[in-house]
């Protein structure tokens, strides 16, 4: 036994050497962010060992450490906190205690998790909406959906507007005090996905779309199309996020046939027929000089394959993707980009096509920022950017709501 043990402890030590990465200077605290890089990429090279053996998926390991950090909805002195379903769909509620004379604010809240993994329960989002419901006297709801790679796209975004909607409804905000005019959706990473994603589709409910009234994306994932923006070939080994993972659990979202992963890869995974969807996506024209920096913009080769997958076409999977006409009238929006991640440049072309359709758009970009702060705010990593996340995004719920 004592042997298996020193073995395990080399095999993570010379994993750790492996997968040692330098990281930018400006990165605040460079130690802690190192260490948790090494040790994030070191499990991520053992999953994929044992997923060699046939023993378990990469993605049923990464689920069941996710699980060990869910919480119970335990109200404190503050906030009652409850679960609950709507409409079938795991939601947990975040009300304040505090007696208020008026109607208060809302926020609904999507996790991140690639669709693949998470959940509200896991302790750094109890905490982020815990702290919303708190400091803002906000009544705060978030919902789960299905996740990848048992459900693919359409599912995840379905349980999430299903949640929606029953929370919309005029009794349900009257039996949680909520002000119908003062609603935030939010979410970081996929579920910055289906938070804009929903803005989107609800467009098409006009009784549910002027109860919407700003949108927050956190470094959400906005396109799939493109494989090769500046952000992904400058953070191809990025921290916590490399390029291959990031393809792998996209294309999950999507389909499980590998196919699909090994196409994008090679950004050779679109087929002729998306030939008009490629200028929403084109970042020699959507992003600001400063980020296009002496990348060159290659023209995308279509019709490769002519591997269809049809979701990879719908702005409903990648807001992106939707046209100027239904841009216009979506709500002003909160979107905050990280510059050392992957997914930086959907960001900031969201920001730019927002904005040229006539959006009031506030836009906060992390200089030094990772991917996924938000979740390394909480014990045991207590990292200072997930801090500087939630507190930017908190105060301009303030202002603005
Ligand atoms: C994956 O897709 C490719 C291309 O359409 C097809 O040839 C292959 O049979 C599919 N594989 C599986 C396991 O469905
Ligand atoms: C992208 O923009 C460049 C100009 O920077 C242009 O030459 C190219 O045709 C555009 N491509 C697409 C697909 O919009
Ligand atoms: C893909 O389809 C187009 C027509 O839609 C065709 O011209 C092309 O040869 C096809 N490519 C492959 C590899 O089958």
């Amino acid at each position: 036994m004592t042997g298996l043990k020193a073995l395990f402890v080399l095999l993570c030590i010379l994993l750790t050497f492996l997968t040692y990465t330098p990281i930018p200077e400006n990165i605040e605290e460079p130690w802690k962010i190192m260490a948790l890089n090494a040790f994030g990429k070191s499990f991520i090279l053992m999953g994929l060992l044992i997923e060699c053996t046939g023993f378990m998926k990469l993605e049923d390991l990464l689920s069941m450490v996710i699980m060990l950090d869910y919480t119970e909805p335990l109200s404190d002195e503050y906030v009652m906190v409850t679960d609950t379903t709507f409409n079938d769909i795991p939601v947990r509620l975040y009300l304040p205690k505090r007696k208020s004379e008026s109607l208060r604010r809302a926020v609904i809240y999507f996790h991140g998790g690639a669709f693949c993994f998470g959940s509200f329960k896991q302790s750094p989002y109890d905490s982020l909406n815990r702290w919303t419901a708190n400091r803002l006297d906000a009544v705060v709801m978030t919902a789960d959906y299905r996740l990848a790679p048992q459900y693919h796209f359409p599912v995840q975004l379905e349980d999430a507007i299903s949640a929606v909607k029953y929370f919309l409804q005029d009794e349900v905000l009257r039996k949680y005090g909520v002000d119908p005019h003062r609603i935030c959706i939010a979410g970081d990473s996929s579920g910055g996905t289906l938070t804009a994603a929903i803005t989107q589709v609800m467009q098409n409910y006009p009784e549910l779309k002027q109860k919407i009234k700003l949108q927050a994306l956190l470094y959400p994932a906005l396109q799939a199309i493109d494989s090769h923006l500046p952000s992904h070939l400058e953070n191809e080994h990025g921290i916590l996020l490399t390029r291959d993972i990031a393809v792998r659990f996209t294309s999950l979202y999507f389909t499980k046939n590998k196919t699909l992963t090994q196409l994008m890869e090679r950004n050779q995974h679109m087929p002729l027929e998306s030939k008009h969807l490629f200028k929403f996506v084109n970042w020699s024209i959507l992003l600001p000089e400063k980020f296009r920096r002496n990348h060159v913009y290659t023209e995308p080769i279509l019709g490769l394959f002519n591997f269809s997958v049809p979701g990879l076409m719908d702005s409903r999977a990648l807001p992106l993707l939707a046209n100027d006409l239904l841009l216009q009238n979506l709500p002003p929006a909160y979107i905050l980009t990280c510059q050392y991640d992957l997914l930086r440049d959907d960001g900031l072309m969201y920001v730019t096509r927002l904005r040229n359709a006539g959006v009031k758009v506030a836009h906060d970009h992390i200089e030094n920022g990772i991917h996924g702060a938000l979740s390394l705010m909480t014990a045991p990593f207590y990292v200072s950017q997930g801090f500087k996340v939630r507190d930017k995004y908190i105060a301009w719920l303030d202002k603005n709501l």
